[in-house]
């Protein structure tokens, strides 16, 4: 327990990001997709400048996003094969060493979930009625989180929103030897109807019912709050709320609440709806993500998650 502050000052891309400044370009973090088994960067049409990446076509990705002052990513790791037993340990491993090897100076966040992995699609694995087997949810969770972090990840981002995940993954990190690597947990995460472009991206849909067992209703103030409160007591280094725009009256309070950097996630859908308006001739694209990234800081936003984080630089000046 001793690192636990220190955590968050170990390099400078992790100050950065946990700087009370307003948001600035080395505050933002990138999205990547990488797809196994693909055999083409795929655009899409929902999310302009974001792509569906191969194992391969993803190092010339990164290397173009260094060029333009993007350091920290968070990569999204979608497997062939689904399984609700095995960890695709040899994709994750590949995807993960080969950016680290190539790009050290990047810090790459891993999305912690399972939707992109299970049969079904949900976060977590099933009991026989469907209903979340949230124990033995978190046990195979915290191991994938292992396996990134044996793999070279710099930072474990938990989204699945089970119950004590945090503090399991933690507890395997330390015991592994990986005391240094922080956790970004999204520990405000509401069911939401803006995730809609990045299920398509992340073939992460579930097959039947909603994630609202799991996900925060947006409707309850005192259980968005807690939650990231429970998330800083076992041990989450950066907190989040997510969507953005949805969830801005409670960056303030959680940051008071805890203490800890707070940062927010613009969702796809966030993102998608201003560039259907400016396809439609209703706003100017880069100007209305500006006026959402000036909300964000208003607000208190220690870092941001946007699609747009390679048009940092060119949108904040
Ligand atoms: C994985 C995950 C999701 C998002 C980030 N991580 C989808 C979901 O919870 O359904 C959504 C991000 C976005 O819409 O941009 N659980």
């Amino acid at each position: 327990m001793e690192t636990k502050h220190r955590r968050i000052r170990l390099n400078a891309g992790l100050r950065n990001l946990a700087s009370s400044e307003s948001l600035n370009s080395k505050k933002l973090i990138q999205p990547i997709f990488i797809v196994e088994g693909l055999k083409e960067k795929e655009k899409m049409d929902s999310l302009p400048g974001v792509f569906r990446d191969t194992e391969s076509s993803v190092l010339k990705q990164v290397e173009s996003d260094l060029k333009v002052g993007v350091t920290h990513f968070i990569l999204f790791l979608i497997p062939e094969l689904k399984s609700n037993s095995e960890i695709p340990k040899s994709f994750y491993e590949r995807s993960i060493f080969s950016l680290k090897k190539k790009f050290p100076e990047t810090f790459l966040w891993i999305d912690t979930c399972m939707c992109s992995l299970t049969t079904h699609g949900h976060c977590g694995l099933l009991h026989s009625d469907g209903s979340i087997d949230n124990h033995t949810s978190v046990k195979h969770l915290s191991d994938i989180a292992l396996v990134y972090a044996q793999s070279g990840a710099d930072g474990i981002a938990p989204s699945d929103m089970m119950d004590g995940r945090v503090k399991s993954h933690r507890a395997i990190l330390d015991v592994n030897g990986f005391s240094n690597i922080p956790i970004l947990s999204y520990s405000t995460k509401f069911k939401s109807n803006f995730y809609g472009p990045f299920r398509a991206a992340a073939d992460s849909a579930p097959a039947q019912g909603d994630r609202s067992s799991y996900q925060i209703d947006v409707r309850n103030r005192e259980d968005a709050v807690l939650s990231s409160i429970r998330d800083k007591e076992e041990g989450a280094d950066f907190l989040m709320v997510k969507p953005g725009m949805t969830s801005i009256d409670l960056i303030g309070p959680i940051r008071e609440k805890t203490g800890l950097p707070t940062g927010v996630y613009q969702v796809s859908g966030e993102y998608a709806s201003i560039h259907y308006l400016s396809q439609n001739g209703f706003c100017d694209f880069d100007s209305a993500l500006s006026e959402t990234w000036q909300i964000f800081s208003r607000a208190g936003a220690s870092y941001l998650i946007t699609y747009a984080a390679r048009k940092g630089k060119e949108v904040l000046s």
